[in-house]
C-alpha cells in the first residue's frame, strides 16, 4: 500500500453483503456492512459465533469476493480486479493471521514464514534472510529450524505472524490470533500486534471473543446477524 494518496482509507466498505448458497439453502452472512478503516488504526471486531466476523475478514483480506456492495482496498475497488489482481493486492498489502495457524507442518519455521516472498520473485537468500529477521522480531530467532509441530502452541501462532508480517504489509488482520492460546500467550500475541501498531503504524483489524483482548483496541466494531450494530468509533 505505499505510495497510496493521503488519506485513502485502508478499507472502505459500502453496503457489503455476501450470501453462501448451499444445498438449494442460501446462508446471508453480511447483510449490509459499511464501514471505513485508516491506516494506522488499531481495530477490534467483536460478536457472537454466526455472527459474519470471518466473512467479513475474508472480504477485506480479498481471500474472497463480496456478493453486493462496494468494497474498496487502498482505494482500489475489488470488482474491477481479476482474481490475479486480487491475489496480488492481497499478496503486497495485507497480512493475514489466521486462528487456526494454516502453517505447512513438514516444513520449518524459516521456510513457512518465507513461502509468501516466493510469489513475489524474490531470491532465496533474501526471503530467508528477511524470514530470519520477521521470526526474530516475535522472539522465535532461537526456532528457525523447528516444525510447527515440534512447537507450542503460542509459538506457531507466532509464526503465523512472522509470516503475515514478513512482506511487511500496511494491513494486518488477524482472526481469533489469540483464540488458541493460554492468557499468557495471548498477552505475548496482544503486545507483538500492539507494538506493530503503534511503532510502524501497521493498521490491525483483529477478531476476538475475549473482552480484554477488544478493550486493547481503540475501536470496538460489534457485528451482529450480519450486520454493524456498533461501531465506537465510526471513522469520519
Ligand atoms: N463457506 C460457507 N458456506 C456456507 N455457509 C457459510 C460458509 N462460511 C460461513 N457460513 C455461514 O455464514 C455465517 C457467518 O459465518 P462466519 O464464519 O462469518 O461467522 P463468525 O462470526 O466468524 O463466527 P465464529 O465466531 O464462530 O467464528 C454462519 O451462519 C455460517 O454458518
Ligand atoms: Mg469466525
Amino acid at each position: 500500500m505505499t505510495g497510496s494518496p493521503a488519506g485513502v482509507p485502508a478499507f472502505e466498505a459500502v453496503d457489503l453483503t455476501r450470501s453462501y448458497h448451499l444445498d438449494g439453502v442460501s446462508v446471508d452472512a453480511l447483510r449490509g456492512v459499511s464501514l471505513r478503516v485508516h491506516h494506522g488504526e488499531f481495530v477490534a471486531i467483536v460478536g457472537p459465533s454466526g455472527s459474519g466476523k470471518s466473512t467479513l475478514m475474508h472480504l477485506l483480506g480479498c481471500l474472497d469476493r463480496p456478493t453486493g456492495g462496494t468494497l474498496r482496498v487502498d482505494g482500489a475497488d475489488v470488482a474491477t480486479l481479476d482474481d490475479a489482481g486480487l491475489a496480488e493486492l492481497r499478496n503486497k498489502a495485507i497480512g493475514f493471521v489466521f486462528q487456526s495457524f494454516h502453517l505447512l507442518a513438514r516444513t520449518s519455521a524459516l521456510d513457512n514464514v518465507a513461502l509468501p516472498l516466493v510469489y513475489r520473485g524474490m531470491g532465496r537468500a533474501e526471503r530467508r534472510e528477511r524470514a530470519r529477521r520477521a521470526l526474530e522480531a516475535v522472539g522465535l530467532g532461537h526456532r528457525l529450524d523447528h516444525r510447527p509441530s515440534q512447537m507450542s502452541g503460542g509459538e506457531q501462532q507466532r509464526v503465523a505472524i512472522a509470516r503475515a508480517l514478513v512482506g511487511d504489509p500496511k494491513v494486518v488482520l488477524a482472526d481469533e490470533p489469540t483464540g488458541n492460546l493460554d492468557s499468557r500467550n495471548g498477552k505475548e500475541v496482544m503486545g507483538i500486534l500492539a507494538a506493530l501498531n503503534s511503532e510502524q503504524g501497521v493498521a490491525v483489524v483483529l477478531v476476538t471473543h475475549d473482552r480484554e483482548v477488544a478493550g486493547a483496541a481503540r475501536r470496538q466494531i460489534h457485528v451482529r446477524d450480519g450486520v454493524i450494530e456498533l461501531d465506537t468509533e465510526a471513522a469520519p
